[in-house]
């Protein structure tokens, strides 16, 4: 054990939850090797949207944000068969990551990358999904909510990574991270076809938090 409180009862949970598995530590390795940054969800992040996925029956999911892929197979995995994910990445170096880590996975055939800006690639989206993880540039959130509201069905879930900044959402600072980070935060709770809240994370990751919102069914 070493570090904090948070990050020890972090790895407790995750070692209690989320088996080690080869697959899923490949995929940290093969980002490593590639040069990725080290910003993926924890284990027990990935298994809390997995659940999330399935307690809705998830059948069409998408992602703002592939990375490396690890958050896509946690999301992948919970559709059930004929379940289809789109994931979306800016980076071509990281969409190729993603492509590999998924097919390592077996998850190819239900989880398709597409290399492109979310703020481009969102306008030509068809929906309805069942829910959307966002988890991309984080100055656009306000953004990729509106069209998130617009492709998510009734009693569909919105969720979004990162949206309290170690705290920094209760200042005043100029970084744009933070000020999307607001922005998402204050369009989220006085959307009218949305409820919502936000879960404040500490762990392994640091501080942060999780958003989740669920479309009214009228
Ligand atoms: C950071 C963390 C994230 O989960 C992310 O999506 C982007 C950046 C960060 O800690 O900088
Ligand atoms: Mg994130």
């Amino acid at each position: 054990m070493s570090g904090s409180i948070f990050e020890d009862v972090d790895v407790y949970i995750d070692s209690l939850f989320t088996p080690d598995e080869d697959i899923l530590s490949d995929v940290l390795s093969r980002a490593a090797a590639a040069g990725l940054p080290d910003i993926h969800i924890s284990p027990g992040q990935g298994k809390f949207l997995y659940l999330l996925a399935k307690m809705i029956g998830a059948k069409r999911i998408l992602e703002l944000g592939t990375l490396a892929g690890y958050s896509t197979i946690w999301l992948g995995r919970a559709m059930p068969p004929g379940g289809k994910l789109t994931t979306i990445e800016i980076d071509p170096v990281h969409a190729d990551v993603a492509r590999t880590s998924l097919e390592e996975a077996g998850l190819s055939d239900r989880c398709e990358v597409v290399t492109a800006s979310a703020l481009e690639a969102l306008p030509k989206l068809e929906g309805p999904f069942d829910l959307i993880f966002i988890d991309a540039n984080k100055e656009s959130y306000p953004a990729y909510l509106s069209h998130a509201v617009r492709l998510t069905r009734p009693g569909g879930l919105i969720l979004a990574d990162n949206v309290v900044r170690r705290g920094a959402v209760l200042g005043n600072s100029m970084d744009p991270a933070v000020i999307g980070a607001k922005a998402f935060n204050q369009a989220l709770a006085s959307h009218p076809r949305l409820e919502a809240i936000v879960l404040q994370q500490v762990g392994r990751k640091g501080h942060d938090g999780l958003a989740i919102a669920r479309v009214k069914d009228s």
